[in-house]
């Protein structure tokens, strides 16, 4: 599978403004899914990525990664001026495979290190971050601008690629999201939270926290792009879902 290039921190950003969408005409597609935590995006774009030979690439993962590198260097979260400081000295690479992204932080992997509950929380307060998000979003931009990816997040649809072919925002009502983040680690259990955290009541407030700060923050708030197909899988199945979601990539995408 190939890996996504990686970009050293001397690379100059390939875009100037965050905010608009880059003019270079793209050799395939891109597919954005968003929506708030614990909805399926991950899941989806998985399989998406299979069913049509895309790329899958998760930008939470990005924001986990350098919110890891944050709580190793003992920043603090709410202060944008250090983070930023950080992002000069960091190299993030996504790899791409077929159940998920390999995330290399400065080199290491971290792709189990940084869905524990310390860099989940930190990965939510550091992306209030204008200038932190700037970052981001360049970043994301340029390991996208071939197409053929599924990239996956909050902003992908309404600032990353607002340009996609595909726009996919898929929610939930949060007491099903917290009730299936509460099954799926009841499967694999997460060994450092604390059992009082795991709770289903902990879980759900954890998520409507986060949820909160996605929907309130000032830059790039998480809301469904205009052009948007909406799928609120509240009371849907997961086949259903993906069945729905291959049905509205065959509408837009010559196939
Ligand atoms: O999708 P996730 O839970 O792995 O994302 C981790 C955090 O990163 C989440 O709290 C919100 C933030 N995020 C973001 O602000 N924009 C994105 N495109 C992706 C994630």
């Amino acid at each position: 599978m190939p890996s996504s290039p990686e970009l050293p921190p001397s690379t100059p950003l390939p875009l100037a403004s965050p905010t608009k969408s880059p003019r270079v005409a793209r050799l395939r597609p891109v597919i954005a899914i968003d929506g708030p935590a614990g909805a399926g995006k991950s899941t989806l774009a998985a399989h998406l990525a299979r069913r049509f030979g895309f790329l899958n690439l998760e930008t939470g993962a990005m924001y986990r990664a350098l919110a890891l590198k944050a709580i190793e260097s003992d920043l603090d979260f709410d202060e944008e001026a250090p983070l930023l400081a950080l992002t000069h000295q960091t190299t993030i690479a996504l790899e791409p495979h077929r159940d998920g992204n390999r995330v290399l932080l400065d080199k290491v992997d971290v792709s189990r290190r940084i869905r524990e509950p310390d860099v989940t929380a930190a990965a939510s307060r550091i992306s209030i971050h204008s200038h932190l998000r700037a970052w981001m979003v360049a970043q994301q931009r340029a390991l996208g601008q071939a197409g053929g990816v599924v990239m996956e997040g909050r902003d992908i649809g309404t600032e990353v690629f607002p340009d996609a072919e595909v726009k996919i925002f898929l929610d939930a009502a949060p007491e099903v999201r917290g009730s299936r983040r509460f099954q799926q680690n009841s499967i694999v259990p997460i060994t450092t939270a604390p059992p009082d955290a795991q709770t289903e009541a902990a879980i759900l407030r954890d998520l409507q926290e986060r949820d909160a700060r996605d929907r309130n923050r000032a830059d790039s708030p998480l809301r469904p792009a205009p052009d948007a197909n909406i799928i609120d899988s509240t009371s849907l199945t997961l086949e259903q879902v993906l069945a729905r979601s291959e049905e509205i990539v065959r509408t837009h995408l010559p196939l």
